[in-house]
């Protein structure tokens, strides 16, 4: 008989990792490695696992902490471990939120939506534990590729479209939408990332550093949100999705990236260059969507993802699979 498989993660269950799983007399340095025992023991020794995760190397940084390869001891899988920055690990409201925000997280259950296997507490860092994707972000593929095939473009909107209906249904709004945050399968399943955990002005005063607070984010951010993040609805995933879209016809954003001031204007205006002038491979169907999209009121913008995802498939532009992930493997 097969052991018994243990329970996804539901609000009956503890959330937070056994601290008895951690030596508490060492201190964790995420990445760090265990030395070899020396004659004479050294007080403070790096450790590279989180309660029931064995760090085995860095997958990447954001604005929130840094993502680590790993292995769940008690499963004998790999998975990634995103594991927050000290100041937010520190800061009572953001971790009072985290918990909150990974016990809804934990019960979302959605093909494309990063699965959360675990969340925990050790040595002042939180950290989550969530199922690996080795195919790279939409935002790493941009880099290579500068843009994508509309077929191509069309899938990664229509999961993302899917993914933001189902969350929008379970109550709530990501605030982050953006091409790294766009994870992408060996298969080539297109997974959004970080549903939950989107910045508001509320944390940005813990100093989230480099890309949190940069001009990252704010490329694709709704108006609205831009000026007033903590009252947003649905609606302002869909203009993020809108900007997300144009990005991977075009190559470029919709508003200008020159600097903070201008991108905000640009914003308020509403007026961009029609993607259809930019990139000639861009049927009709997709320039009437995007102004959708980008419409600069949410009353103005699709009132929910699933009449999105409708005109979408009226246009029949989405490919079965990711061309470029075909080719490279
Ligand atoms: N589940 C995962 N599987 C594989 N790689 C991942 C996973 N999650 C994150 N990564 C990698 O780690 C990098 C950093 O992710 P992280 O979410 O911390 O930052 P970000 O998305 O760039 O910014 P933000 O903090 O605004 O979300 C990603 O760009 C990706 O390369
Ligand atoms: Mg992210």
């Amino acid at each position: 008989m097969s052991p018994p498989e243990p329970k996804r993660l539901d609000q009956t269950q503890d959330w937070i990792a056994p601290s008895d799983a951690l030596d508490q007399t060492q201190e964790f340095i995420p990445g760090g490695v265990v030395p070899a025992p020396q004659p004479k023991a050294p007080t403070k020794v790096l450790v590279s696992t989180l309660g029931d995760f064995r760090l085995i190397g860095k997958l990447g940084e954001g604005g929130m902490g840094t993502v680590f390869k790993a292995i769940q001891i008690s499963r004998n899988r790999i998975v990634a471990v995103k594991v927050m920055s000290k100041e937010l690990g520190a800061k009572a409201s953001f971790v009072e939120r985290f918990h909150r925000e990974v016990r809804i997280m934990g019960k979302l259950d959605h093909t494309h939506i990063v699965r959360l296997i675990a969340a925990g507490e050790a040595h002042g860092f939180i950290f989550l534990a969530m199922e690996l994707l080795e195919g790279g972000t939409v935002g790493t593929w941009l880099g290579k590729l500068g843009r994508f095939p509309v077929a191509d473009a069309a899938l990664i909107a229509k999961s993302c479209g899917m993914a933001l209906q189902y969350a929008h249904e379970s109550g709530l709004i990501h605030r982050d939408v953006k091409p790294d945050n766009l994870l992408i399968s060996k298969a080539g399943i297109v997974k959004l990332a970080d549903l939950g955990l989107a910045k508001t002005t509320e944390d940005a005063d813990v100093g989230l550093t480099r890309t949190g607070i940069g001009i990252g984010t704010p490329l694709y951010a709704a108006p609205e949100q831009v000026r007033d993040a903590k009252h947003v609805d649905p609606r302002c995933d869909l203009y993020a999705l809108g900007c997300l879209l144009y990005h991977c016809l075009t190559g470029i954003t919709p508003f200008p990236a020159t600097d903070m001031l201008t991108l905000i204007k640009a914003k308020e205006k509403g007026t961009y260059v029609t993607a259809s002038i930019v990139n000639k491979r861009i049927p009709p169907a997709l320039d009437r969507i995007l102004s959708r999209l980008l419409a600069k009121l949410p009353n103005h913008r699709y009132p929910t993802a699933a009449e999105f995802l409708q005109e979408l498939e009226f246009a029949g532009l989405s490919g079965e699979e990711l061309s470029f992930i075909t080719a490279a493997t």
